[in-house]
């Protein structure tokens, strides 16, 4: 296959690690580059040694940055912080909002034309504040600006094949909307197989994906968040990626992306991927009642969001 490179931003963390291993594990990948802040020398050596195509270099510190994102077509960002005792929300999103900001910096400068992946959290807001950055390098373009949703329609296709007794692999849920609480917004009218199912079981299933994230917090018990289920996410939607930068036909996930789908700047939602990145946005199809209410209790919150980034961008030039 052709020669791509992936760059993973923040490969030493919770999710950039299994999310390294994944990568390794795709056969489209050509060379992956590993980088973070600290610890990639190992983390690197340590994947290299699985027997696959993919050719693994990794690079620690600020200064091999550019080195790892030049000629990459597909760069993920898993970078952050965990929110730490003490720590209050703002804290946490002004250190994540900056490290985003720093990085899409780079990528402008050094990798203007790759398709971009954010992980990072709040995605609601980090999407934006990478956009931001990009049009003020004059390198912006929507088509190549993702956010990961991908969880959420992981989490969705689990939670109701589950509920319903059907063979997880038959089953898709759309999920639109953002990446946090009530702005992630499954579709279970349009999940496929259609099978019976109660206004009470679908409340139940959106609260339970809307609330995944949560139910692994609390799981884990203080010691951090979603990781592993993150990762092959991540890895699912770079694939994604991968496959449309490839020319495969019909690849199409929901993802959050610059949009004019609803009257908010960035929504997620059916994306044909290709070529040039997002192709097509698919409008959201027939909503139930429950679900246009969904996406009216959203709006303020996602809206706020949004702007949050964008302010973040423009107070911190
Ligand atoms: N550049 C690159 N990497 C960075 C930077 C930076 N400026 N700052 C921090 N990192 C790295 C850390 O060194 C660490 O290896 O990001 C990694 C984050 O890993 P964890 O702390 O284990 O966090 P993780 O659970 O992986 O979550 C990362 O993803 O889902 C989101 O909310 C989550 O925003 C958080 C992010």
């Amino acid at each position: 296959g052709p020669q791509r490179k992936v760059a993973i931003l923040g490969a030493a963390g919770g999710i950039g690690q299994p999310l390294g291993l994944l990568m390794k594990l795709n056969p489209l990948v050509s060379h992956l580059a590993l980088y973070d802040i600290v610890g990639t020398p190992g983390v690197a050596a340590d994947i290299s040694h699985v027997n696959t195509r993919a050719h693994v270099s990794g690079y620690a510190g600020e200064e091999q940055l550019g080195e790892a994102l030049k000629g990459a077509d597909v760069i993920i960002i898993p970078a952050g912080v965990p929110r730490k005792p003490g720590m209050t929300r703002d804290d946490l999103f002004n250190i994540n909002a900056g490290i985003v900001k720093a990085l899409a910096t780079a990528i402008a400068k050094y990798a203007p034309h790759a398709l971009v992946n954010v992980i990072s959290n709040p995605v609601n807001s980090t999407v934006p504040i990478a956009a931001e950055v990009f049009k003020k390098a004059g390198t912006y373009d929507p088509k190549r600006l993702f956010g990961v949703t991908t969880l959420d329609v992981i989490r969705a296709r689990t939670f109701y094949a589950s509920k319903k007794n059907l063979p997880v692999k038959d089953v898709d849920v759309p999920v639109v909307g953002g990446h946090a609480g009530i702005t992630i917004l499954p579709l279970f009218s349009q999940a496929t197989p259609q099978v019976p199912i109660t206004q009470e079981e679908i409340e139940y299933l959106t609260k339970r994906t809307q609330d995944g994230g949560t139910e692994v917090v609390q799981a884990k018990a203080g010691k951090g968040s979603a990781t592993l289920s993150m990762a092959y996410a991540g890895a699912h939607f770079a694939d994604a990626c991968l496959k449309g930068l490839n020319g495969v036909e019909n690849v199409v996930e929901c993802s959050y992306v610059e949009s004019t789908v609803t009257d908010l700047p960035f929504f997620s939602s059916k994306v044909h991927i290709g070529k040039n990145g997002v192709e097509k946005i698919y409008d959201l199809g027939p909503l139930s009642d429950y679900e246009q209410q969904g996406l009216k209790d959203l709006h303020v919150e996602l809206a706020k969001s949004i702007v949050k980034g964008q302010t973040f961008v423009h107070d911190n030039p």
